[in-house]
């Protein structure tokens, strides 16, 4: 009885502490993403040379956009939202079930698979002008995704805090 109370405490504040780092990583996936896309943007019309720092922003937004997918797949494993069998949120337009079960995971995971794709086609293109130009589609394609998959305050899918703390 003891070990089964135990283990629930501590997946309780494994699942919490990952939700909170989930939370504080969503401001460093849009912050590099905004930083890439301006980036590419000054890049492409300014017709610079793809230097190797913007060569470090395209890779570090990718890592960055990957170590998000990683733990929100542990915290899709163990969120009590996606594992109840019933949960009502009746001021939503979408059951927040729903959400999270489906629109949340499938949104994010097209848009880091566009932000993969981007990342991998502009580091294998022969020109810089074409390097800049792939990043910057393929980033902006999936930055409007993200944004509209992330449950904002203000969000007419899911609500959730700006930042969630211990
Ligand atoms: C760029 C990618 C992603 C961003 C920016 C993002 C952002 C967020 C944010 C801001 C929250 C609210 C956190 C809170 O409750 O304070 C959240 C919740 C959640 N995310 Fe993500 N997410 C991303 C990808 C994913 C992926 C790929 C999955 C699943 C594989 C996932 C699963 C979840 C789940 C299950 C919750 C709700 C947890 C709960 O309330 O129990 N997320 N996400």
């Amino acid at each position: 009885m003891v070990c089964i109370v135990f283990s629930f405490i501590i997946k309780s504040f494994m699942y919490y502490t990952l939700l909170v780092f989930h939370s504080a990583i969503r401001w460093f996936v849009l912050a590099t993403l905004i930083y890439a896309i301006f980036t590419a943007y000054r890049g492409l019309y300014r017709k610079e040379a793809f230097t190797p720092k913007a060569n470090a922003i395209r890779h570090w937004t990718a890592t960055i956009a990957h170590l998000q997918l990683l733990i929100g797949m542990v915290v899709y494993g163990q969120s009590p939202v996606v594992l109840s069998q019933s949960f009502s949120s009746p001021d939503a337009i979408v059951n927040e079930q729903i959400f999270f079960r489906y629109i949340h995971i499938s949104m994010m995971l097209l848009a880091i698979v566009l932000i993969t794709i981007g990342s991998a086609k502009a580091k294998r293109m022969k020109e810089d002008r074409m390097k800049y130009q792939t990043m910057l589609r393929w980033f902006v394609a999936a930055l409007v995704i993200i944004f509209v998959a992330i449950p904002w305050p203000f969000s007419p899918l899911a609500w959730r805090p700006y930042l969630r703390t211990f």
